[in-house]
């Protein structure tokens, strides 16, 4: 065992607690707890800024955001998407009454492979839903390209992809709009939480009625909306979070260019490299596993790690496609997503967050060289 103390796939980076009850004092004081308090509008603003985006919207978590985002521009019929993702992001389609269509993936990045979305395309598809798996870019070009001429809508699950840029420029301003994940595992978090970014002013208001019950006024409700807010305690905690989110991205990678480094010449092990003209988060550090080459399987690796300790994650494994409310579906047919499957079979994603030391890195990558 090479620690007494588990070391998780992530652990949480908190603000600074004397700094975080200074603003407790300020709530205890103002007696404002939720329902776009004066945090909550500060936080939206601050983090519009650090973004780079014109219009966020705040919610409680992604998961009521994806479902908002998709009320918001009434989609509904089928939607494109991906298996290869954490199961919210087709969930929030089954909450709308939407037909998930899947998609293969890239077999480099597991992102949704553009070249196949056309294929996908029905007289019911309505929208294409993408996901930048751990923070790494779709092709968002092809992909709004495909979408202009079909006349789709879409929506992006950024909820890996906090101050990821391409060209200089958020990766959240593409397409209709991008939901993030500001949930405890994530690089920016909340402790949960999560928002919608949007284009408009229009777009921006009605996801604020559908977040709060659909109420555009006192007395006026315009659409049947949910209770999706963020209080003011994680506005306030979201706000510190900003202050040293640079640092933390940092020292991820520190931590990515470790792992790089050390695992450059394993055989059978497969790392992603950072993608041009991308400025990254170091949201994951997924390994993917040839076990042809390799000496062992993916799931011996993963349990050989876990029984010293170290806890990967087979993140995502298994496929959205393979889940029991899915697998019934058509394009849940093995033979259409085999890229999906081969990297769900080979992935291991490892510890990654800020902190971690070298020395740890080094004993990580010494069970994983078999030394
Ligand atoms: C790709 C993806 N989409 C959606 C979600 C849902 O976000 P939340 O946990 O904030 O509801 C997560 C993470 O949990 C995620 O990883």
């Amino acid at each position: 065992m090479i620690s007494k103390k588990p070391i998780l796939i992530s652990q949480p980076t908190l603000p600074d607690l004397d700094e975080f009850v200074e603003s407790l004092k300020v709530i205890w004081e103002r007696k404002w707890l939720t329902n776009n308090g004066e945090f909550h509008r500060e936080f939206e603003s601050k983090l519009a800024d650090y973004l780079g985006v014109e219009y966020v919207s705040l919610f409680s978590n992604g998961t009521l955001a994806l479902i908002s985002a998709l009320q918001t521009l009434r989609i509904t019929g089928e939607v494109i998407t991906t298996p290869y993702s954490f199961v919210a992001s087709t969930n929030s389609l089954h909450w709308n009454n939407i037909k998930p269509v899947f998609v293969d993936v890239d077999p480099v990045y597991g992102n949704i492979d553009p070249l196949k979305i056309e294929a996908a395309i029905t007289p019911k598809t309505t929208a294409i839903l993408p996901v930048h798996v751990y923070g790494n870019p779709s092709q968002v070009e092809q992909i709004d390209e495909i979408a202009n001429i079909y006349g789709l809508k879409v929506i992006y699950d950024a909820a890996h992809a906090f101050s990821v840029k391409k060209n200089e420029k958020s990766i959240l301003n593409f397409g209709d709009m991008s939901v993030l994940s500001f949930h405890a595992t994530k690089t920016f978090n909340t402790i949960e939480g999560g928002a919608i970014i949007c284009r408009d002013e229009k777009t921006k208001k009605r996801i604020d009625f559908l977040k709060n019950f659909g109420f555009a006024d006192e007395t006026n409700v315009v659409a049947p909306g949910i209770n999706g807010k963020m209080n003011e305690l994680q506005a306030a905690y979201g706000l510190l979070q900003l202050k040293t989110i640079d640092d933390q991205i940092i020292d991820r990678k520190r931590i990515a260019d470790r792992y790089r480094l050390l695992l450059k010449n394993v055989k059978g092990i497969r790392i992603l490299e950072d993608m041009e003209n991308v400025k990254h988060n170091y949201s994951y550090f997924p390994i993917f596993i040839d076990d042809s080459i390799y000496p062992m399987s993916r799931d011996e690796l993963y349990f050989k790690l876990k029984e010293n300790n170290v806890h990967g994650r087979r993140y995502f494994y298994p496929l959205i496609s393979e889940f029991p409310p899915y697998r019934g579906l058509a394009s849940s047919n093995p033979e259409n997503v085999l890229n999906a499957s081969k990297v769900s079979n080979q992935v291991i994603c490892m510890p990654i967050y800020p902190g971690i030391k070298n020395e740890v890195l080094e004993k990580i990558i010494d069970l994983i060289k078999g030394n």
